[in-house]
């Protein structure tokens, strides 16, 4: 089949094959090209076929040899026409690349938030790894089932005790324009806390230190963002955020729950990047694309990839950067004051006549295209390829 992008708003409902796997290659060639010493040895990757667990799972295999357990939420394709998402390519990709190495790489697809998976998850590391000793939660999702009450939350990008009146674009048209977006209202909060924030984690640790399925000085980290003030209402003190805030106490409760196993768990403030859960939030793709114009200038751009072989390096050969409430800052260079003077001057001035001169809309739309494999070069669009691929440890 000859696939062609289709979005629907932010979300791009076809994925390419070859582009997914040039991509996953591109990611490796990095890792390889840096030099990794001691580091995890069996890893665990919730959240692990796109954006920062893909690059996590990358790292860790690549760059530390670990044999990786991957779980994730994806489509894959059906016949005739209908792509499989761009995470399962992007995991098919990675295990053959893996397994080409002689690596340990397993898959599960399924509803992570499930106990089913969980215990699905327990099965597979009791078989094949005995135990973990990274367990990295990536999770970004727009709801979650309870697994006891069976209740369906959903989570929602708003603000909090007020509307918010802010500038946002279309990536697609380069248009600029106002909005304002309503206060959370009702349950909103909570159940926006409920899908992202803590609980699944320690739901997820409780589970696999009841079946001893931790190594000693196991470490586990979850991934939030903090973000300049100019966002704070749409993301740190919006809904979203109060999950974070959710998310960052459980890491102090679940480092408490390993003191036997003298395990750890840490929260990592990463920077922002171009993701198909970021491209989802009002105002943030503005915000991304001056970004990226101020930090590509400066020389200091980083997307996924970097910054999780960074986190990892500092992680395991010891150069951790905490903040007061014992945080890991790998977002150091988004936030340096330099760079945020500058993001927001341009921001105070941008508009649709303007943007493609004061931000990098174009490298936001092309990162956005590659996530499901677009516009990279060195890709045959025009051909006709095969959409049905498999992810070797799945059967289908
Ligand atoms: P993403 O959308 O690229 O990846 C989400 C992952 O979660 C995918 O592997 C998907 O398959 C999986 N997933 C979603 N629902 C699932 C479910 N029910 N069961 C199993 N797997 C499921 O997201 P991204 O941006 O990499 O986000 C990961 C974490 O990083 C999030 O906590 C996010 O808040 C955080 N973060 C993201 C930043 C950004 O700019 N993108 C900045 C700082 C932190």
């Amino acid at each position: 089949m000859i696939i062609q992008p289709k979005f629907r708003g932010f979300i791009c409902t076809t994925a390419h094959p070859v582009g997914c796997e040039y991509n996953v290659k591109e990611q490796i060639e990095y890792v390889k090209s840096l030099e990794f010493s001691q580091g995890p040895k069996n890893v665990l990757v919730i959240g692990a076929s796109t954006g920062y667990g893909l690059a996590s799972r990358i790292t860790a295999a690549f760059g530390y040899k670990a044999g990786t357990i991957g779980v994730f939420f994806e489509k894959q394709a059906s016949a005739p026409k209908k792509t499989a998402s761009a995470g399962w390519y992007n995991s098919a990709a990675f295990e053959k690349s893996a397994h080409a190495e002689g690596l340990y790489a397993k898959s599960v697809n399924g509803d992570a938030f499930s106990n089913e998976i969980k215990n699905q998850v327990a099965e597979l590391i009791k078989k094949d790894l005995g135990k973990v000793d990274l367990v990295i939660y990536s999770l970004a999702a727009p709801r979650r089932v309870d697994p006891v009450t069976g209740e369906v939350y959903n989570s929602v990008l708003k603000p909090i005790g007020r509307d918010y009146a802010s500038k946002t674009v279309d990536f697609h048209t380069g248009e600029v324009t106002d909005i304002t977006i309503e206060r959370a209202a009702g349950e909103e909060i909570k159940n926006t806390v409920a899908v992202m924030g803590g609980d699944d984690w320690k739901l997820w640790m409780e589970t696999l230190k009841s079946q001893n399925l931790l190594a000693d000085n196991v470490i586990t980290l979850a991934y939030s963002y903090v973000g300049p003030e100019l966002t704070h209402p749409i993301y740190r003190d919006g809904t979203i955020g109060k999950a974070k805030d959710d998310l960052e106490a459980a890491a102090g409760e679940i480092t408490g729950s390993l003191k036997e196993i003298g395990g750890k768990a840490y929260v990592s403030i990463n920077k922002a990047v171009v993701t198909q859960a970021s491209s989802a939030i009002p105002v943030v793709p503005l915000y991304v694309s001056i970004l990226f114009k101020v930090m590509k200038n400066k020389g200091i751009h980083e997307g996924c990839i970097e910054q999780m072989s960074r986190l990892l390096k500092n992680l395991y050969e010891g150069n951790l950067l905490l903040d007061d409430k014992g945080r890991i800052r790998i977002d150091d260079l988004e936030m340096r004051d330099d760079v945020q003077e500058e993001v927001s001057r341009a921001w105070n001035m941008v508009n649709s006549d303007n943007i493609k001169d004061i931000s990098d809309l174009e490298g936001y739309r092309n990162e956005f295209f590659q996530l499901f494999g677009f516009s990279i070069n060195g890709v045959d669009y025009e051909k006709d390829i095969e959409i049905e691929i498999g992810i070797p440890s799945i059967e289908s």
